[in-house]
């Protein structure tokens, strides 16, 4: 297993080209099999997640293809296995994202429960119940989801108890093709819902409402093909400007956009950092200071982003002050926190909530990545630690963040991949 060796001690200086979101690609992918018709995606990011959604396609009997560049042409007109297997299914939990498309236009699929993961039990019921309101039969056996529906899904009017990501948009791709009408209240309003939506109105969905909590899909008998280009990560974004701001650094993130993350940004502001923002970048400047500590509580968008309270724990290690966050998002996602500790930072813990007292000095030490975003944590350590930091099982860092060594070396940062 790949390890990442990263001594620390560099002020990030420079500029960094922001990748394509993975949370957007990976349902986007999944919505190209409500569609026989060739769709070609633009801006997609090279990382193993999309690598595991296109196996997890072609195994079903899609023609993908990657183009130069950042760009890659799905036709699923041959899909005639609509399963998902464990081994795949148990990599990348947003393999459910399969199921709702699969019913709607095959009015069958078998996909494997995704289980438990590190950041917490994370079930998928509301996604098998909003199926089985639109008429869906489902049973699970053997730890596999089976699903059918005789004479295709039909609109239903849903409303989750919790906001639900994947939730929202594996009902909202269903309901693309169902008859009639499905109203989805309490919807998940994140960019990535968003950005899913206006790619199936790109092939001729009719869906309304998205970026608000209610979601309106008139079901449509067909999709065409089309052409669409994911838009930016915002964890990216801001795991980048979380790195500058610790290092007292000053950056330029690169095609990007502001209103992305407008909870980050603020948060950055109150640690002292100066933050500017144009069409597509935002530039981040410590002035050579060590940030502050700041107070986060979680939530869903447009609150502060789950997938970014990690990387604010990091930097709480190292800022001037006490700072609390508060996980209300995910059960179990302080894993971070442990391995934060073996390199010297004072966190206390009390359910979903860390108390920490930041610390002018962390110590390098061999840490473990225990997820994506726990990982990104011990690497923005690494990156202000006295000696040089190992982390491993950094296979969970390849998940979503496209060539992050080489974007930190040429932020500055001395980082180097090895392989174990
Ligand atoms: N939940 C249920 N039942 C369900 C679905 C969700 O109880 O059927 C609960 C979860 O256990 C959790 C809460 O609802 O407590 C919210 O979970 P959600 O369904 O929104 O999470 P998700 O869709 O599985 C997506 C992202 C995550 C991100 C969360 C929250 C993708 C592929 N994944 O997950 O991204 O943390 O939304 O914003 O979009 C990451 O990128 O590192 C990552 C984990």
């Amino acid at each position: 297993m790949d390890k990442h060796l990263i001594t620390g001690g560099v002020s990030l200086q420079g500029e960094v080209r922001i990748s394509g979101a993975k949370n957007s690609v990976l349902p986007i992918l999944a919505g190209c099999l409500l569609t026989d018709q060739r769709v070609i995606i633009k801006n997609v990011p090279h990382l193993n997640d999309v690598t595991t959604i296109m196996k997890l396609l072609g195994q079903m009997g899609a023609k993908l293809t990657i183009s130069e560049g950042l760009t890659i042409e799905v036709e699923a007109g041959g899909v005639d296995n609509p399963n998902a297997p464990y081994e795949l299914v148990r990599t990348m939990r947003a393999s459910i994202l399969v199921l709702g498309p699969l019913l709607a236009k095959h009015g069958r699929a078998t996909v494997s429960l995704p289980g438990g993961c590190a950041i917490g039990p994370r079930p998928v019921d509301f996604h098998v119940q909003g199926l089985a309101k639109m008429g869906a039969e489902i049973t699970v056996e053997g730890g596999y989801i089976q699903a059918q529906v005789k004479g295709g899904l039909k609109g239903a009017h849903i409303k989750f108890d919790i906001v639900s990501v994947t939730g929202t948009e594996n009902l909202m791709m269903a309901a693309a093709l169902a008859k009639g009408t499905t109203i989805i209240e309490n919807a998940a309003r994140e960019p990535e819902v968003q950005d899913l939506a206006n790619f199936l109105n790109t092939l001729g969905a009719n869906i309304q409402g998205h970026g608000t909590d209610t979601i309106v899909i008139e079901g449509v008998k067909a999709l065409s093909g089309g052409t669409y280009t994911v838009l930016p990560d915002r964890v990216e974004t801001g795991t980048y400007l979380v790195a500058a701001a610790m290092t007292g650094g000053r950056i330029v993130t690169k095609s990007t956009k502001g209103n992305l993350l407008e909870a980050v940004l603020q948060k950055l502001e109150e640690a002292g950092a100066d933050i500017s923002l144009g069409e597509d970048w935002i530039s981040l400047d410590m002035r050579g200071n060590r940030p502050k500590a700041v107070d986060i509580q979680t939530a869903p968008f447009p609150g502060f982003p789950t997938d970014m309270q990690a990387q604010f724990m990091a930097l709480n290690t190292i800022a001037i002050g006490k700072g609390t966050l508060v996980e209300t998002v995910f059960e179990n996602r302080f894993m971070h926190a442990h391995e934060l500790r073996r390199m010297g930072a004072n966190i206390q813990l009390n359910g979903n909530t860390a108390f920490i007292e930041g610390n002018s000095n962390l110590n390098a030490a061999p840490v473990m990545a225990t997820d994506l975003r726990a990982s990104a944590s011990l690497v923005l350590a690494g990156l202000v630690a006295k000696g040089t930091t190992i982390v491993d099982r950094i296979y969970h860092i390849d998940r979503g963040y496209e060539c992050i060594e080489e974007k930190l070396a040429q932020l500055g940062a001395i980082i180097k991949r090895v392989a174990a």
